[in-house]
């Protein structure tokens, strides 16, 4: 039977029909994966089942029996729990704290500890989530946060969980082990909705595809075992994508981004261990590493955002220090890893997000300081045109757009400052397929253009296809460098982790 039915759901914003009539159907027990591009309302169509969004028209049906919605809370009490990209949990509260908040067992008036850490206790055990309940959420990864999230749910008596791209920000044995933990909740009678845009991933884990495609559902009972990537993203974006193919570097040419002994404190604690690292122009250095490594404290050294202990720093031969500012004219570009944290302006329009940092060059600022809105326009309607940015008008916020389409907007305005060097960081995090093959199309240009470009990824597959020149980066420091295809993913996970593969370093005898 089904235990969710929603009928016709149509949403309509301002200029854009998210969902036109879509059917989306849940069955107990089942793993279902939710497909679409960049933009197709795969977020909307899971708001509405959550109860954050009203549909202008349409029902849904639970269990049988019509269901309403009002807010997430009507939604929580029917069962139904929604974990998204960006977690909600208190840094300075302890994993259990996290998962009864709210929702707290009581005696009389008074709270119910010692019950409350003992069914937490349960619940970790029962699924094997392998996390100590009296840690602070401070203290965790990221893989380990998306655990209490998902304890939270369950701590709910959630029989629907829907995750909204879980594995973006994980590593790939996170992914791993919260797959093992999504089969064992599958297996013990709950329904899980998840959205990703890696395809690998939906065929692994999949019993069930729904594809969307502008708010229409295109296909809503594909199986992992009869189709093939290939044809998974045809039905996503109407033609065929390869993300495999490998475009070594031609025109390597002189050093042109240059580190040396580059030490960043963060509270006290060397984060980045003396690093030097040279990038030559028409290349891409890739950096490979778990996140929290010195990743972050990199890419802030290199782009002016945080002073380093030490740091020697040249481009083109030249000394270059200072703040963000005096990076952008010198020429660096950055992505940063943090779109919404560090890359944009929510309350700004998307235009005014597609010059952010660049607004005072003569084409888009007058002498007088007036902004040349004419010229501002043309441009960014030229940059939505390219990098396919989906939105009836760039003087929508750039918080309306759907997550994909906000990071083309951070791409769009640094790939096209045409930069002496790029730091780059996940360009690709959320990204639908045919946004990812043209951004990485465009990394290529741009490095055979003369570009030096730092590419700092946790997408292996990314890392290995792109770059010229591959090193891990582990507790702040350098521990391998090899030339794409020496070393294999396995091989590079090892080290990623601070392991040495068999015979390919000093441990082996
Ligand atoms: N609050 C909003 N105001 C205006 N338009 C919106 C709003 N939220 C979403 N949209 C639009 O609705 C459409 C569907 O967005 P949605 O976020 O559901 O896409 P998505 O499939 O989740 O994409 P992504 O893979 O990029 O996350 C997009 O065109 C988006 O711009
Ligand atoms: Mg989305």
């Amino acid at each position: 039977m089904e235990l969710i039915e929603m009928k016709h759901i149509t949403k309509i914003y301002p200029g854009t029909v998210a969902l036109d009539g879509v059917d989306f159907s849940l069955k107990q027990g089942e793993i279902l994966s939710l497909l679409g591009e960049n933009g197709a309302g795969k977020t909307t169509l899971m708001k509405v089942l959550y109860g954050m969004t009203q549909p202008n028209s349409g029902e849904i049906c639970y269990k049988g029996e019509p269901l309403r919605l009002r807010s997430p809370i009507d939604a929580i009490n029917k069962g139904i729990c929604m974990v998204h990209q960006h977690f909600m949990l208190v840094p300075a509260f302890s994993v259990t704290d996290n998962i009864v908040v709210g929702a707290e067992p009581h005696k009389g008036i008074f709270l119910d500890k010692a019950k409350a850490k003992r069914e937490v206790q349960e619940l970790i055990q029962q699924f094997h989530f392998n996390i100590d309940p009296d840690i602070l959420v401070e203290r965790l990864s990221v893989g380990e946060q998306q655990r209490v999230e998902i304890l939270k749910a369950l701590y709910r008596k959630a029989d629907v969980i829907i995750l909204d791209e879980p594995t973006a920000v994980l590593t790939p044995t996170e992914v791993e082990e919260l797959f093992v933990i999504l089969r064992q909740l599958r297996d013990s009678g709950k329904s899980i909705i998840i959205i990703t845009h890696k395809l690998k991933e939906t065929m692994e884990l999949a019993d069930r595809i729904v594809v969307l495609r502008d708010g229409r559902l295109v296909a809503d009972d594909v199986r992992p075992a009869e189709v093939t990537t290939e044809q998974l993203s045809s039905l996503m974006v109407g033609r065929q994508v390869d993300l495999q193919i490998r475009r070594p570097a031609k025109n390597i040419g002189e050093v042109c981004l240059k580190v040396e002994n580059l030490t960043v404190m963060d509270h006290g604690q060397a984060k980045v261990k003396n690093v030097s690292l040279e990038v030559h122009a028409g290349e891409i250095l890739g950096v490979a590493g778990i996140e929290g490594n010195g990743q972050t404290q990199l890419l802030e050294a290199l782009t002016g955002l945080c002073q380093p202990k030490s740091m020697a720093l040249t481009l083109n031969g030249e000394p270059l220090s200072g703040a963000c500012d005096v990076f952008i004219h010198h020429g660096v570009g950055h992505v940063p890893e943090d779109r919404l944290a560090m890359g944009l302006v929510k309350e700004m329009s998307i235009k005014d997000n597609l010059i952010l940092g660049y607004h005072r060059q003569d084409r888009f600022c007058g002498k007088g300081g007036m902004m040349k809105q004419a010229a501002i326009d043309g441009y960014a309607e030229k940059l939505k045109e390219e990098f396919l940015i989906k939105t009836p008008s760039v003087n929508a916020p750039v918080s309306s757009l759907s997550g994909g389409n906000q990071q083309k907007v951070i791409i769009a305005r640094v790939f096209s400052q045409s930069p002496k060097a790029l730091i780059v960081a996940h360009p690709t995090r959320g990204v639908d397929i045919g946004a990812i093959e043209y951004i990485h199309q465009q990394l290529i240009d741009i490095r055979d253009s003369g570009a030096a470009i730092l590419l700092v990824s946790a997408d292996l597959d990314e890392v290995r296809t792109l770059s010229d020149r591959i090193v891990v980066l582990y507790e702040g420091q350098i521990v391998s460098e090899s030339m794409p295809g020496e070393l294999s993913e396995v091989e590079l996970g090892l080290l990623m982790t601070g392991s040495k593969p068999a015979g390919k370093g000093e441990t082996h005898a």
